[in-house]
Formats: C-alpha cells, structure tokens, sequence
C-alpha cells in the first residue's frame, strides 16, 4: 500500500526547455507525478512536451500536469508549490542563451539569479524546506576564462558573459589597459549567484539542494540558435537545397559536448543521495566548433575544406568547391569562453553516473533528426 511519504511529486521549472521535456519524460516512466511551470506566451510554447499528452500508446505510469507561472513573479511561485505539495524541485527555468544575455542583461539577472532566490523563498514561505530536495540547473559557463584544465567542483569560477547588469555598454567605453582588471568587478553573473544563494541555502535553512554544473549538453530538442542545433539544422537544409550555406561565429572555442537525455538522469540521481552537494557532469571530451562543422558534414558524405583566416575564413566542399560555411562577425560574443574540458569524476564515484552517448553519436541523432524534420516541412 502506498503511503503519503511514498509519493513521489516532481515540479519542473522550464519544463517546455530541452532538459524539461527529457527529464519530464524520465521522470514519468519512474512513476512520478510531474508538476510543469510554463509561462504564458502568444504562440504555443509546449511543442518538446506535447507528445507527453497526445501519444495514447504511451501508459507511462506517472501523469503531468501543466501550470502558468514565472520566476519573475513570486505569487504564482509560492500558488503553485502550495498547490502541488512537491517532494523535489527541478530549477531548469532561464533565459539560457549567453549571446543573448548581452543584450537582455537585466531580464537575464532577474529570472536567472533573482528568480532562484524566489524559489527557494516561496519553498520556506510554504514551510516545505525541510522536507523538499532541490534541484538547481547551474552550468560550466561559471568556469569561463579559467586557466585549469579539466575543471572539476574545486575549480575557482571565472564567468565571461553579464548574465546579470548591463554595465557591458560601460565596459566597451573603457580603456583597453583597464578592461582586464576591471571586468570581474563589473560583471555580475546570475548563474554565479545562483550557485552561491544554492548553498547558502542548503548551509543556512538545512535544505536539501544541490547544484549540478552541468556543461554543454544538446539533442535534437536543443533550441535552433545554439550553435550545435543551427549546425545540423543548416546542414540538412543545405543537403535538400533549401539553404546555400551557413554562418558562424568562433569557430576554435571548444565545449564538452554530452546529449541532454544522459544529463537529466544526473540530476535526479543526485536528488536520490542521502547529503545534498554539488557535481560537474560533463563527458571529459572536449571537440572545437570547427571540429562539429566538420564531423557533421562528413556524416552527410561531405569534406570541409578550410581556406582564409579571420572573418575572412571559409569552408568549402573540398570535392566541388562549393561555398558552405562563411563567418559573420555578428556572431562573435563581447567576451568568449574558449575552452570547456569537465571532470565528473565525482558524479562517477558517489552515484556511478557516466555518460553513454559519444561525440559520433550526438552529431548522428541530431543530423539524422533534422534530416528527417526539414524532409517532412522544409519551413520548419
Ligand atoms: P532552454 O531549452 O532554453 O529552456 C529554458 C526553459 O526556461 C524553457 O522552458 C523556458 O520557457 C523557461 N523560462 C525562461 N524564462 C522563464 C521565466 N521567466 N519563467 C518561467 N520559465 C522560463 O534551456 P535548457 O537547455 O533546457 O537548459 C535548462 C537549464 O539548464 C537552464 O537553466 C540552463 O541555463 C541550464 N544549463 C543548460 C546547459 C545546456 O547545455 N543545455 C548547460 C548548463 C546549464 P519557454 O519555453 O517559454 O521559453
Ligand atoms: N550560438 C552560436 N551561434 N554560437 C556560436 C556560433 C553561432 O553562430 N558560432 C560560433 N559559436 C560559438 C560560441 O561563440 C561559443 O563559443 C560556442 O559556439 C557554443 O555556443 P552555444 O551553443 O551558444 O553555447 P554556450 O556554450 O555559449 O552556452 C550553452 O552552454 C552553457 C554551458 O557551458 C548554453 O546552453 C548555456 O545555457 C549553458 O550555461
């Protein structure tokens, strides 16, 4: 007989999110109850979950349910925990695009930084801190200029995008001799706050929350302007005549790549520890832009061909010479992250979490996804 304390109540922030809509998923095949915050939008924002309610072969054992809220809005933070009585928190919810955080930087520091600080309140407003594990999705951006290489939980944090304030337009305005020194005063990351507020929390309340400092992971669920996802995407385009090339930023930055489905086992499985702490998760590979460029072209049958330097470097076909990857400067960030190499080493010894999806296979899921989605509606 199932009993209260046997029931397992999940809440999902950015449940609509790539990793949502994975760990939603994950979570009903377990059994759980998922409890959604979606927020209100002018066109339908739910595609990566839909198929959670429509597919009437799928008798998972849990069932889901939708809620509005938003991590700017307190009220329907604190209504909607009230309402669902969780037993564990997913913090997914963000404006997660780092390019785009340059140029929305305030809204970024509200939902990213302020809006975790607003969750846990709402938790200890509903007097469920003692009894609810949280989950807080906190990233390898945080890592961002350091020098060490791989990065593991001890190593320091050096964040390279606002996430936060926009004193970016002031920073432009400096001189060139101050601009190194005085950008980790003026740069206040949300995502670095929202570690830090995490584990005070945790050390002042008692809670149980954790961070996992998750590095890059994609799928073809990966939202269409993060660069591996606008790779595939063109590329399968391009393979049907629909695009004639494609337009890049940075081409030598380097990220460890892992597949989002790996990714949110980690996240619960962290939940299910008996202490609460944090973890990398990350693959221990790390491949160049470039290197993606390539490996998905030549999974189309295709070889790159590099000419020229700078803004002025192109890919061709080394076979007929076609133009097929240009770069465009619009593309380039204020200031980059160049090198992401994870350690999880940790996550391996506490819970035995590995990843099972290799840099081949990502690049084959995502080219094979969007070769079959632009076959079936080339305005997608
Ligand atoms: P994503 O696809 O961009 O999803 C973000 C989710 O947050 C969406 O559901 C979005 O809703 C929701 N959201 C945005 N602003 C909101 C607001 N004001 N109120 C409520 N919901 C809001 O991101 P993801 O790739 O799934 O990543 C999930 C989390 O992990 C994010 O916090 C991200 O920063 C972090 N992370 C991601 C990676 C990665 O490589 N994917 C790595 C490290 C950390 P809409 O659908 O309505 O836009
Ligand atoms: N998006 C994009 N578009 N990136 C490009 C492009 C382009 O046309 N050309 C080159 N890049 C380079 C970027 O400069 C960056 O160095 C790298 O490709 C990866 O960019 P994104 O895919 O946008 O991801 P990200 O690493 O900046 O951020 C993602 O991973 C973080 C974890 O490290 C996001 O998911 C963040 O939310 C997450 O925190």
């Amino acid at each position: 007989m199932s009993t209260n304390s046997d029931k397992r109540v999940a809440l999902i922030t950015g449940i609509t999110g790539q990793d949502g809509s994975y760990l939603a998923e994950f979570l009903l095949e377990k059994g759980y109850e998922v409890h959604g915050i979606i927020r209100r939008a002018s066109s339908f924002n739910t595609a990566r979950i839909q198929h959670l309610y429509e597919d009437p072969k799928c008798h998972r054992p849990g069932k889901m349910k939708l809620h509005y809220g938003d991590m700017t809005d307190s009220s329907s933070l604190i209504k909607v925990i009230t309402a669902v009585q969780p037993t564990e928190i997913y913090n997914l919810a963000a404006q997660s695009h780092v390019m785009v955080s340059f140029e929305v930087s305030e809204y970024t520091a509200e939902v990213d930084a302020v809006g975790t600080v607003r969750l846990l309140d709402a938790i200890r407003t509903c007097g469920l801190e003692k009894s609810v594990k949280f989950y807080h999705a906190s990233t390898s951006e945080l890592y961002g200029r350091t020098s060490e290489v791989p990065q593991n939980e001890r190593t320091p944090f050096y964040p390279r995008s606002p996430y936060g304030i926009n004193y970016y337009s002031f920073y432009i305005s400096l001189k060139q001799d101050f601009k190194h020194d005085i950008i980790l005063l003026l740069i206040a990351c949300a995502k670095l706050y929202s570690f830090w507020i995490v584990v005070n929390y945790r050390e002042a309340y008692n809670m149980f929350a954790c961070n996992g400092i998750l590095f890059n992971h994609e799928s073809p669920r990966r939202g269409e302007t993060f660069v591996t996802r606008k790779v595939t995407r063109s590329i399968a385009k391009i393979q049907l005549g629909l695009q004639d090339f494609l337009e890049l930023g940075n081409l030598d930055a380097k990220r460890d790549w892992g597949h989002a489905k790996d990714y949110v086992e980690a996240m619960w499985l962290m939940l299910q520890q008996e202490i609460p702490d944090d973890y990398v998760i990350a693959t221990g590979e790390s491949h160049s832009v470039r290197e993606f460029v390539e490996t998905a072209f030549q999974y189309v049958g295709r070889t790159i061909e590099w000419k020229g330097e700078g803004v002025k470097e192109i890919g061709q076909d080394a076979e007929t010479g076609q133009l097929l990857v240009k770069i465009n400067s619009k593309y380039f960030r204020p200031t980059e992250v160049d090198v992401l190499l994870g350690d999880a080493s940790k996550a391996k010894e506490k819970f035995g979490w590995k990843p099972t999806t290799t840099f081949q296979d990502l690049v084959k899921d995502m080219m094979d996804a969007d070769l079959a989605l632009m076959k079936r509606d080339p305005t997608a």
